[in-house]
């Protein structure tokens, strides 16, 4: 019965591609109106972006000046267009697969602090909703993504709440109600940035269409310990995971129905002070020299995208959970994530996979958020994670709920107490008598065979290190 479901799944799906084959754009659209939202780099070219995966995509990111001028700057790397064309060609393309395109504005560094900038006076605000408006009818754009990192207090919070409302009141005047979406990023701990306090955020979720929890970069080369870069449950020393940010945010009023949670398909490399391999402690070793390592093949600095992690140059994984030589990868099972580790250098590697990245989906599914949101599609290899985020997601919403996939509530409780105990230094163990508790031989969150059969990989063009280094040396510049 089991294997004749899957049959007419198969068939579905055949049919469905198919029918995108022929119908044109028959769009990506989920259950309940699920929404599976990525991000999209403008200064990056992609060749034959999985869109299927998707519901909306937002391109980052435009550029505000203090006036409240927004803009595509600059060049994309490695080709002759600027990222003004890059823009206008990834809008036609995505619209083109049925996926709604929105425009992002903020970011790291000076693009947030222009941003802010703009947001705090009166004045500045109001020719930053005005140029929106303009900006959203000359790209064509459906909707626009407010990211701005970080609010600095409560000023600030309430310069985004006046932004934000002023922005939803101008495009149901412009577009009509209903027309255009609105989207924030939040925060991976529930207040709007590190010196806010925590403040009523239901009338930001009222002006919004959803909130997009930016749930990862919790650790890092700049941190004490390895650790993971997006753990689902807290590690000892520091609070901060995917559990407890979703579960803030609940708590903090945002509803389930516009929250959104971040998947990274990427991790942080670090440095370890000790050979990890040695001693069966866990994965928390004192980063005591904090370069940040890049990856082999995207040159990002501290960053390992999934395709860093499987192109044979660099070899740290020669299937999406076996490690090549010289690596170890060991699953951890109180934070739910895989890590990696290179003995000859000490190369400390958190990251995500299919198993923990389901782990999450399905956390975010038992909780009924409206979504995930991907940092970023172009981190991908071979569309592996994408197809993986489609196909569960399909899946579930098909009636086939991943057995054991995320222990429940009071065992996820009993993990966490475990993981809290004093003895820090032997979490591994203790991992492993929590694991066996609930269920040593559960399967970790996966499909197996018909998300593979189904997908059709093709390679993503990847950008250069040149590529990453000109976005960031763009950004520094501004
Ligand atoms: C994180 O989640 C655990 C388990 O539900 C809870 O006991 C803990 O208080 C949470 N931590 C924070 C900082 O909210
Ligand atoms: C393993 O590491 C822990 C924590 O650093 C340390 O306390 C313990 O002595 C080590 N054990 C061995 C056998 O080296
Ligand atoms: C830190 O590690 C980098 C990369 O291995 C190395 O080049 C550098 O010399 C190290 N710094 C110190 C202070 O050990
Ligand atoms: C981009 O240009 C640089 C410098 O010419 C080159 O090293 C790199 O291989 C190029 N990357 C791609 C993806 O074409
Ligand atoms: C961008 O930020 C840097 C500091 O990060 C600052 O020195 C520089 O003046 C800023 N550039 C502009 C154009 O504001």
């Amino acid at each position: 019965m089991w294997r004749s479901a899957r049959h007419v799944r198969g068939l579905a799906m055949l049919l469905a591609a198919a029918c995108a084959l022929v119908c044109g754009a028959a769009g990506s659209t989920y259950k309940d109106g699920r929404v599976v939202f990525s991000y999209l780099p403008v200064q990056r070219t992609l060749s034959n972006p999985q869109w299927s995966s998707l519901t909306h995509a937002s391109i980052a990111f435009a550029y505000t000046s203090e006036a409240g001028e927004i803009s595509f700057i600059g060049n994309v790397v490695n080709s002759t267009a600027t990222s003004d064309q890059n823009a206008r060609a990834f809008i036609a393309d995505g619209q083109k697969n049925g996926v709604k395109m929105l425009g992002a504005v903020g970011g790291q560094g000076n693009f947030s602090n222009h941003l802010g900038a703009a947001m705090r006076s009166s004045s500045s605000r109001a020719a930053f909703v005005s140029n929106a408006v303009d900006f959203v009818k000359a790209y064509g754009l459906d909707g626009l993504d407010v990211d701005w990192e970080y609010p600095g207090d409560l000023d600030d919070a309430s310069a985004l709440l006046s932004t934000l409302q002023a922005l939803r009141a101008a495009f149901e005047s412009s577009f009509g109600k209903g027309k255009k979406q609105l989207t924030t990023t939040l925060y991976n701990h529930p207040y709007l940035g590190p010196e806010v306090p925590a403040v009523n955020y239901k009338p930001y979720a009222d002006a919004v269409d959803y909130g997009l929890v930016m749930s990862y970069d919790y650790f890092g080369s700049w941190a004490d310990y390895t650790a993971p870069n997006a753990p689902f449950l807290d590690v000892p020393f520091y609070p901060g995971s995917f559990r407890n940010t979703t579960d803030a945010w609940l708590d903090a009023g945002w509803p389930a129905s516009k929250l959104v949670a971040g998947l990274a398909f990427y991790g942080h490399s670090s440095l370890a002070s000790t050979n990890m391999m040695t001693n069966a402690t866990d994965q928390y070793v004192a980063i005591s020299n904090h370069t940040s390592i890049e990856g082999p093949v995207s040159g990002i600095a501290g960053t390992w995208t999934w395709r860093d992690l499987r192109e044979p140059k660099g070899g740290a994984l020669t299937d999406p959970s076996t490690a090549g030589p010289g690596w170890t990868r060991t699953w951890d099972s109180n934070t739910m994530t895989p890590w990696l580790f290179r003995a000859s250098d000490g190369l400390y590697i958190g990251y995500d996979d299919k198993d923990s990245l389901g782990i999450k989906m399905d956390y975010s599914l038992r909780k009924k958020l409206a979504g995930v949101m991907i940092w970023e599609m172009g981190y991908d290899y071979q569309n592996e994670l994408l197809s993986y985020v489609r196909d569960f997601i399909t899946q579930v919403d098909d009636g086939s709920e991943p057995s054991n996939c995320v222990p429940s509530d009071a065992e996820l409780d009993n993990i966490y107490d475990k993981s809290r105990d004093p003895n820090f230094f032997n979490r591994r163990a203790v991992a492993g008598a929590v694991r066996s508790a609930v269920d040593a031989s559960a399967p970790i969150c996966s499909f197996d065979g018909v998300h593979e059969a189904s997908a059709a990989p093709v390679p993503a063009a990847w950008p250069s290190a040149a590529a990453v280094a000109l976005g960031a040396a763009l950004l520094a510049a501004l």
